[in-house]
């Protein structure tokens, strides 16, 4: 911003249209359930109403502003929306919204510790209160021998931990040589699909991941990962990498953290937890036995950008040990190097993930832990476990629904009983209806629906609407 005459907004400017921006957003959460939650545009629709080129000369931002509404809102599936059930949500606050501001509005790049202190520490400092918080092991604080790191999303944060497993069952020769296909990986089949997306990144080959069975309750099966680690062993293979998650996306299984851990830790493979939307539950000491075990891991990641009212993207990735995957990831050009780096006592989290620029993201961080506090933390996590836990009581005392997979915390699987076919209309019209937004999976082979409480705004009112449409929908259909 510039007081000059020329193209740049001013600062008088910068200030009335920001104001206008919030009042538009605030105005936005206001009349978000008017609109259908799941966008009802066709494939093009968007880009047909957008100019086809872009203007030579600026054009006013009143003008933009409207565009918003006019062009962009329709196109628009609102996850912010209380009726929204998909998916895991990726919910919002308003801390959160306003932490992100000013992190635009600072527009630091925190590559390096010196290129920003405060955007360094800040986040080192959450990151620890978040050790604390969620109660997981002191090993994972940066006062001891790991640490934490914000990432952009649980996939960069498990292909972290998978690059620094491989480099420590090479002893750091693949970085050099690259990988020699013996290398394996391990998750369970409902593992969610960014492991075998980081396999494949990790240059382990496909093939070199063995997703291992589960239980009736979809949670891995320890025994039959540990017949398979002995049966790679045998052929030659060397197991380095073993995915466990704690509330799997199809069903929100929790897989045995204690045995995996053990077995692990007998054939010193690396042990990584993902907990990408249930380790939010952590904030509240009932919900704590879903990281039983976690002392065994040598890696952890959970996302306040999923269920902790920070908005997208935010997820926190925690080592057990600093050194193997700042070792893994550091490349040090002559560009880079400065005073504070070569004293040794600051962190440069441009060596704990893959791009070296990072923005200031625990600032939205920040501001909701200490806008809500812990306890307001667990307050709106409590009424979101409650609340799907009536959802899954009427599914049970339903004559046409049955619930489809064990539901211990926001998530719950449900089906109609009339079969495959029917529940794929049920969803299709559900979600044409615009009311709410539910996605799908699949549970032994059969159609199951899922819906997720987790959104910031969900009330009661909201799955009393839910419980109604889905009702009349499936008695319209049968
Ligand atoms: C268990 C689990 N892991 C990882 C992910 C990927 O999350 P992200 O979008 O942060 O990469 C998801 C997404 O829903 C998930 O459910």
């Amino acid at each position: 911003m510039s007081n000059e005459k020329g193209f740049h907004m001013t600062p008088e400017d910068f200030r009335h249209y920001g104001r206008a921006v919030v009042d538009w957003i605030a105005d936005y959460y206001e009349r978000i359930e008017s609109f259908p939650v799941l966008s009802q545009v066709q494939p093009g629709q968007i880009r047909g109403s957008l100019p086809p080129s872009p203007p030579l000369h600026g054009e006013a931002f009143e003008n933009i502003l409207q565009d918003m509404e006019t062009l962009i809102l329709p196109g628009v599936t609102h996850w912010q929306s209380p009726n929204f059930f998909a998916f895991f949500p990726a919910n919002a606050s308003g801390p959160a919204i306003l932490g992100e501001l000013l992190s635009a509005g600072l527009g630091i790049q925190g590559m390096l510790w010196a290129t920003s202190p405060a955007c360094t520490e800040l986040e080192t400092h959450v990151l620890d209160w978040l050790v604390d918080m969620l109660d997981l092991p002191s090993k994972f604080k940066s006062t001891g021998s790991g640490g934490g790191v914000i990432q952009d999303s649980a996939s960069s944060a498990s292909l972290c931990a998978l690059l620094a497993a491989r480099e420590r069952a090479t002893d750091f020769g693949s970085n050099q040589h690259g990988c020699d296909g013996r290398l394996v990986a391990y998750a369970s089949t409902q593992a969610h699909s960014s492991i075998e997306k980081a396999v494949k990144i990790a240059g382990l080959g496909r093939q070199n991941l063995r997703l291992i069975e589960v239980d009736n309750r979809f949670a891995l099966r320890p025994d039959a990962l540990a017949r398979q680690i002995e049966q790679d062993r045998h052929a030659g293979l060397i197991p380095c990498f073993v995915c466990a998650t704690v509330g799997t996306t199809s069903s929100n299984a929790i897989d045995p953290l204690p045995e995996i851990g053990r077995i692990c830790r007998n054939a010193g493979i690396w042990f990584h937890v993902d907990a990408a939307m249930s380790g939010t539950a952590a904030l509240c000491p009932e919900y704590r036995y879903i990281h039983a075990g976690i002392g065994l891991a040598d890696s952890y990641c959970f996302n306040p950008h999923k269920w902790m009212f920070t908005n997208f993207d935010c997820d926190c990735f925690y080592v057990a040990d600093r050194g193997s995957l700042i070792k893994t990831l550091s490349v040090l050009p002559e560009y880079l190097r400065n005073k504070a780096t070569e004293s040794g006592a600051v962190i440069d989290y441009r060596d704990w993930h893959i791009p070296l620029g990072r923005r200031f993201r625990s600032l939205k961080l920040w501001f909701v832990i200490r806008y809500y506090g812990i306890e307001g933390l667990r307050f709106h996590i409590r009424r979101h476990v409650e609340l799907a836990q009536d959802f899954a009581r009427w599914v049970e005392e339903s004559h046409r629904f049955e619930i489809a997979a064990p539901a211990p915390l926001n998530l719950v699987c449900f089906r109609h009983r009339g079969g495959d076919e029917i529940n794929r209309k049920l969803l299709d019209r559900i979600n044409r209806s615009g009311k709410l937004y539910l996605t799908h999976t699949t549970l032994n082979d059969r159609i199951t629906l899922r819906l997720c409480v987790g959104q910031t705004h969900t009330e009661e009112r909201h799955m009393q609407r839910a419980r109604k449409t889905i009702e009349e929908i499936a008695a319209a259909l049968e």
